[in-house]
């Protein structure tokens, strides 16, 4: 692959902030990619490259400046190799030299390329590189925002159906479920990831409601995004006003687990508190699953550490958490290696790339996290996966 001009620009994600779409071109073919930006982003997180004012203009420059001239008028035999070279010129270890964010937009718009030169769908380029059987995975639909997500109203950041089946069918329940919770709320607020943010008094009033509504479909459950390192000041965590200690969480996760069908609970404590997760672990590791994020953030030291742990049996997997396409590879190995569930994730600043979708249909995963039903550009996530269902059929 030659590489002949690279292009970056400004673009606006869902918030209205600005972030980086690049655009490579070798001989008669050209790609496109932008990168998503996280809100309750983990402190161990790679770094995303951000003016002072919030702007992306260093790297965009990063992009145009140092990176281009690295690759222009090479030639590479594969996606690792232009990923390599990034990783070798950034030479830094959370990738604040040329910035996450202008790495990855190199990296998924370089896949992208390697794909149409072998005239091969995305989908099935990333399973070749990460050598996997894809797979259909589960919808994570987000329908109810909370914690940094819409202004801590509820306390958890997310609540999720998670649906089984084919994309097709799982959209179409997800959407009836989805439309009925909107008629029950009322007029309420949107968050930042197109689910519903309404207020309540207690914490177990959005189970009862969701759990009522998915009553009749036998192939949902429920599934959270405490995010609880958004909850956690001096020592202790904060929930609708009141303080809670990890065993005191704990609890509260347990007795959720007793009384609703509870697929997973996402980040159930601060993003450090290694213990406090091996000790869920324990009590509820074999009713549901713990999943990480903000305590793995796709980082294959992290993910191997939470293993040797046993702190977690799920990994969220965000390429932009790690910055380039080898690396999350290898993330998603370290997941399979570590008999985990991988769940790809988008961020909560998205915009109409899709490329979340070809990556959890390639790497098989148990699900993908794509957002609420009121925001298109999570639409044109689910869309395109349904597009993928439809195409790996007739191939
Ligand atoms: P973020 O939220 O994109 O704001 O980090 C998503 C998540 O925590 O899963
Ligand atoms: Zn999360």
């Amino acid at each position: 692959m030659h590489i002949d001009s690279v292009h970056a620009r400004a673009i606006l994600d869902t918030r209205g902030r600005p972030t980086i779409e690049t655009t490579l071109v070798s001989r008669h073919l050209k790609a496109t990619a932008s990168v998503p930006s996280g809100k309750s982003t983990g402190s161990h997180e790679a770094c995303e490259l951000r003016d002072p004012d919030g702007g992306v203009t260093q790297a965009i420059a990063n992009v145009e400046g140092t990176i281009a001239q690295a690759l222009i008028g090479r030639d590479f035999v594969s996606s690792d190799d232009i990923d390599a070279l990034l990783i070798v010129i950034d030479g830094t270890a959370d990738k604040s030299h040329l910035g996450a964010n202008a790495m990855l937009s190199i990296s998924i718009a370089a896949e992208r390329l390697f794909a149409q030169e072998a005239r091969i769908p995305l989908w099935r380029s990333i399973a070749n590189r990460a050598r996997v059987t894809p797979a259909v995975p589960h919808l994570y639909v987000n329908v109810m925002n909370g914690g940094a997500h819409a202004d801590f109203k509820l306390p958890f950041q997310e609540y999720l159906l998670v649906v089984e089946g084919s994309t097709h069918a799982a959209l179409k329940e997800a959407h009836e479920v989805f439309t009925k919770l909107g008629e029950k709320l009322g007029k309420v607020p949107m968050g930042d990831e197109g689910g519903y943010a309404p207020t309540f008094d207690t914490l177990e009033e959005p189970f009862e409601i969701l759990s009522e509504l998915i009553a009749p479909h036998p192939s949902m459950s429920i599934a959270i995004d405490a995010a609880a390192s958004e909850l956690y000041h001096d020592a202790a965590y904060r929930l609708l006003g009141k303080e809670y200690s990890a065993d005191d969480l704990s609890r509260v996760y347990e007795n959720l687990v007793a009384r609703y069908p509870m697929h997973s609970i996402e980040d159930p404590f601060d993003e450090d508190a290694h213990g406090d997760f091996a000790r869920l672990m324990t009590i509820l590791g074999k009713k549901t699953r713990i999943v990480g994020d903000d305590l793995t953030v796709t980082n294959p030291e992290r993910i191997e550490s939470a293993s040797a742990h046993g702190e977690i049996n799920a990994v969220l997997i965000k390429p932009n958490q790690i910055g380039t396409l080898q690396e999350t590879i290898v993330a998603v190995q370290d997941t399979r290696a570590a008999e985990f569930e991988a769940i790809a994730s988008h961020r909560s600043g998205e915009t109409d790339d899709t490329f979340i979708a070809d990556f959890a249909y390639g790497i098989g995963a148990h699900g993908i996290k794509a957002g609420g039903l009121g925001q298109k550009e999570r639409l044109l996530k689910y869309e395109r996966l349904v597009a993928i269902e439809r195409e790996s059929l007739s191939l």
